[in-house]
């Protein structure tokens, strides 16, 4: 790579071309029959409310408890598997008491009614808030009684259940996800496994590190390659912008990937030496990569729509061929930004967007894209 560095400052603001109305605030309610339930960040409820109105102003979506959102569907103008602060979610098909074998029961009925019997899996997941995480235990309590249930009342249906969703996935089998939305309330549906916004439980994919990892942001990168399901091939060329401590450098130098690593700061002790990473102690904002890359990666704790701007710059000049980006988002309107910075990117050529608030993401937003 004929990496160079510039001396002016080439961030662009942004052209503001949307207007974001007032999203209503709307009283908790229980969700009901046909409304798709989603669980979302610990108090993430309000941003996934703005998400969905920006999208289509007619929804009225509202919180069910916290962590939780429920909305009609209607229009067909919200994909709710490609919604940035939906962690997870499903249509609700029944609504049942916290109760174990009616669950099975309610189970073995859903499933059958799609004819044939196919490949399946299913979760009961909490919201990821104290109150919750003060469920879990009753949840597994009723998972488990649920499962036994379900074996001996849909033989057929209960010899096609797989372990895990990811199975299902590979298989394109069913996700019957059921919620337990409050101390003595069960919400179930089930959908295509490909068309869920996760394959984890409640979206909480949690990612094992290994204790080398120079920093916890490494968990971010690995999930976002499990969320995508792609990922630097061996040699591909990647820049990591804000890279140091190193921990995405570390998860793509796992992938065998070349890594050029841009931070001022310094890299952790054991990157220094590696074979296939090169630090350049510079500002990404005076970066120039000479050859286009494979791979633009990027962490950087900066302004999140000058990054956007930069990373648009990237497209546009056709330095790199895949974007993953996370971007911080300290702010209240956290999906205003979401929306300006897609405007950005895909301005500036990012396309097949992708956003999601991963589980191992705080007050931050993961985006993919690529250019074609
Ligand atoms: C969240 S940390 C990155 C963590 C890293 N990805 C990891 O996995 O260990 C944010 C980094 O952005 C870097 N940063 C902020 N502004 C930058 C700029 N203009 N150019 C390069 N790096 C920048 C900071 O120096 C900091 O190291």
């Amino acid at each position: 790579m004929r990496a160079s560095l510039t001396t002016s400052n080439p961030s662009r603001e942004p052209v503001k071309r949307r207007s974001f109305p007032v999203v209503p605030v709307v009283a908790a309610a229980l969700p009901t029959l046909g409304d798709w339930l989603f669980g979302t960040r610990t108090e993430g409820d309000r941003d996934l409310i703005e998400e969905l109105f920006f999208t289509d102003n007619k929804l009225r979506p509202h919180p069910v408890a916290p962590g939780l959102v429920a909305t009609r569907l209607s229009s067909g103008r919200v994909d709710p598997g490609e919604l940035a602060f939906a962690r997870q979610g499903f249509p609700v098909a029944v609504l049942l008491r916290a109760d174990g074998d009616a669950l099975g029961r309610a189970i073995g009925n859903e499933i059958s009614k799609g004819g044939k019997p196919q490949p399946w899996a299913f979760d009961l997941w909490v919201s990821d808030s104290d109150e919750g995480n003060r469920l879990s235990q009753t949840a597994t309590t009723l998972e488990k009684r649920a499962r036994f249930v379900v074996e001996h009342l849909a033989k057929p249906w209960a010899a096609q259940q797989l372990a895990s969703a990811r199975e299902a996935f590979a298989k394109e089998g069913i996700y019957v996800q059921a919620c337990l939305f409050s101390p003595d309330r069960i919400a179930l549906g089930l959908l295509p496994a490909h068309r869920a916004p996760s394959l984890a439980p409640g979206g909480r994919l949690r990612v094992h590190i290994d204790d080398d990892a120079p920093s916890r942001a490494a968990a971010k990168l690995a999930e976002a390659f499990l969320w995508l399901g792609r990922a630097p091939e061996p040699q591909d060329v990647c820049v990591d912008l804000g890279a140091a401590p190193g921990g995405w450098s570390y998860v793509l130098l796992q992938h065998r990937a070349k890594v050029y690593a841009v931070d001022r700061g310094k890299l952790a002790p054991n990157l220094r030496n590696q074979k296939n990473l090169e630090h350049i102690p510079a500002d990404a904002f005076h970066f120039n990569p000479g050859d286009p890359v494979d791979w633009l990666c990027c962490d950087m704790a900066w302004r999140p729509l000058e990054v956007a701007g930069l990373l648009a710059r990237w497209a546009r000049r056709g330095w790199a061929r895949h974007l993953i980006v996370n971007f911080k988002l300290p702010m209240k309107k956290k999906a205003e930004h979401l929306f300006r910075i897609r405007d950005i990117l895909s301005d500036g050529g990012w396309s097949s967007l992708r956003a999601r608030q991963l589980y191992h993401d705080r007050d931050e937003v993961t985006i993919a894209g690529v250019r074609i």
